[in-house]
């Protein structure tokens, strides 16, 4: 079932970024094709900031795997300054599409590779669904280079589904993580803050919405 799912995807476990660029290249600013765009924030995103207290001063905000947008948007009505990237370049045309007067600075970079000129600069980190988009091997650079991106007295909203077994390649995508992920960011730099569980998949997979500080 998964090989079918990676082959009709093109995933390739060494070129772990190309097929989101050729998904993105065949949608529309409707979203036409792409599985997770909401087309609006994400709605356990949207429920946890709707709750937050108001910005007292200007606050910088970046947004992992931007995808189409959606939340950068959210947390710039909040009252951030925000910079959303993707590895996409079509999703990231999309995004400055969908939002022509948006002061969002959308940019194309990898996550992978990583963004030192972005290192410990950001106030609010927000990563939905981004680390298990791609294979297993690429987990502890990804969540360096997240765990880099938070400033002193920052903080990272993650949310990511769990799962209980041991992560494999041929079980994705999505390769859901499990709850080592809060040791991973742990070990480099950060402290869980809290984790709740949202909601079951129907799968019956849990959804963590987890803050860590610095
Ligand atoms: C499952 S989607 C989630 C998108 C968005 N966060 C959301 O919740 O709708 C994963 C996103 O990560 C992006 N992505 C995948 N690999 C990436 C990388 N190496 N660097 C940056 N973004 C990446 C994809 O293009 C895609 O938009």
């Amino acid at each position: 079932m998964n090989e079918e799912l990676r082959k009709k995807l093109g995933v390739n476990e060494n070129e772990p970024n190309d097929w989101f660029e050729t998904l993105y290249s065949e949608s529309n600013d409707s979203g036409n094709g792409v599985p997770w765009a909401n087309m609006a924030p994400h709605p356990i995103f949207k429920e946890w900031i709707d709750q937050s207290s108001p910005l007292e001063n200007e606050k910088t905000a970046l947004v992992v795997g931007c995808g189409l947008g959606d939340d950068a948007i959210e947390l710039e009505a909040k009252g951030f300054n925000v910079t959303a990237f993707d590895v996409s370049e079509s999703a990231i045309a999309l995004c400055k599409k969908r939002f022509p007067t948006s002061k969002v600075e959308f940019i194309t970079a990898d996550l992978i590779e990583g963004i030192s000129d972005w290192c410990q600069k950001f106030d609010l980190v927000l990563e939905i669904f981004t680390i298990q988009a791609l294979p297993p091997k690429y987990e502890q650079v990804l969540i360096k280079n997240i765990a880099d991106f938070v400033s002193d007295n920052g903080q990272l909203i993650l949310i990511t589904e769990v799962q209980s077994e041991k992560r494999t390649y041929e079980n994705g995508p999505p390769w859901l993580l499990n709850e080592d992920y809060i040791k991973s960011f742990e070990i480099n730099g950060l402290k869980r803050i809290s984790t709740s569980t949202s909601k079951e998949t129907e799968m019956g997979e849990e959804i963590h919405l987890s803050i860590f500080g610095r």
